[in-house]
């Protein structure tokens, strides 16, 4: 028995993470990793199923590694790392692959919207969930913390796993669980879902002047300033409540009583999300600077990923019938040649 249960997600870098991401996924995320073995990663090679510039896709892969380490994640405590690092996940796929019938790939969301929308999906968009059922099992995953629109990419996963260990031996995959947070959904300016897409993001990370204009732009009623105002239902409280509690209790207050206006409201929004990212800012400006410490963060984490991954395999590659040496001893051989030179 594993004493320390393992947290794992995917991030992937497909943006530059915004406030909605912040509060749905990422705090939820390192408040998890405060009692987990938790592994973090950015999946690159997921992105690669929309993304078709590499500069961009660079860009956005310290982006993100920047974002999380700037809101908290400690990479000494946290296994933080590029999917890419870690090639075996490509192995162990496909012995999912072979496991899975086509007609659970046929039925997946993001295949079948694409396919709704008249689009002609790559056949990674169809393989998807076979690369991220690898990502999760490839680390002994027990529980994966998600968004509600990936929770069927963690039950493919776990009816896979039950699968291989079915046919090959119960020991063989580690079942996960999936984790849905009850982070309230967050809004945008517009009030609806916030969302890339949508272009009603709060910028995370931009200056101080930037992100003031932005929630002042945000929609709000048309009462006088004298009139009291509810402030449930109101996006400017919605927000504030997920970002400082104590803050939005303050604002409550003074709505229902009158003489304060939505301006005075968003002032407050703006303070309070100063008071949480203003610092957490400084961090980050620093860190997506420095590359290089990045690239250092990233190799680190993918050694001590790497170093699981190769259990990992090597007890599948045993199970299914293949050699049990993994690349792992393959690498090592490889190693112990003599130096030329
Ligand atoms: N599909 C996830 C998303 O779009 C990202 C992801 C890839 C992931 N591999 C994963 C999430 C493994 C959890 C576990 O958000």
């Amino acid at each position: 028995m594993r004493s320390v249960k393992t947290s794992l997600t995917g991030i992937k870098p497909t943006n530059t993470p915004h406030l909605g991401n912040y509060l749905g996924a990422i705090r939820p995320a390192l408040k998890l990793a405060e009692t987990y073995r938790s592994l973090y990663f950015i999946a690159d090679y997921h992105a690669l199923t929309t993304m078709r510039d590499p500069a961009a896709l660079q860009e956005s892969i310290y982006d993100v590694a920047a974002t999380w380490l700037a809101a908290g994640l400690d990479p000494n405590q946290t296994i933080l790392f590029r999917q890419s690092a870690v090639p075996e996940v490509f192995e162990l796929s496909w012995v999912l692959s072979c496991l899975l019938a086509t007609g659970q790939l046929e039925r997946g969301h993001s295949y079948k919207d694409a396919l709704a929308k008249g689009d002609v999906p790559n056949a990674g968009v169809f393989y998807y969930p076979v690369l991220m059922a690898a990502d999760i099992l490839l680390y002994d995953t027990d529980v994966v913390p998600v968004g509600k629109d990936q929770k069927q990419h963690v039950e493919l996963c776990r009816d896979v796993a039950q699968r291989v260990n079915h046919v090959f031996g119960e020991d063989t995959l580690v079942v996960p669980e999936v984790h849905v947070g009850d982070a309230p959904l967050v809004p945008g300016i517009d009030g609806e879902k916030m969302s890339k897409s949508r272009g009603n993001g709060i910028p995370l990370f931009a200056p101080a002047k930037k992100l003031r204009k932005v929630v002042m732009s945000i929609k709000t009623g048309s009462e006088s300033l004298e009139e009291p105002k509810e402030p449930e239902g109101s996006t400017v409280y919605q927000l504030c409540k997920q970002v400082s509690p104590e803050a939005a209790e303050a604002m409550a207050t003074e709505l229902r009583k009158g003489g304060y206006g939505w301006g005075h409201a968003k002032q407050a929004l703006f303070e309070a999300l100063e008071a949480e990212l203003g610092p957490r800012r400084d961090v980050y400006q620093a860190m997506r600077a420095d590359t290089p410490a990045l690239d250092r963060i990233l190799d680190q984490g993918a050694d001590r990923a790497r170093a699981i991954a190769h259990k990992t395999i090597g007890r599948v590659r045993h199970a299914v019938g293949i050699s049990a040496t993994s690349s792992a001893d393959l690498k090592k051989t490889v190693r112990l040649k003599p130096q030329v030179g």
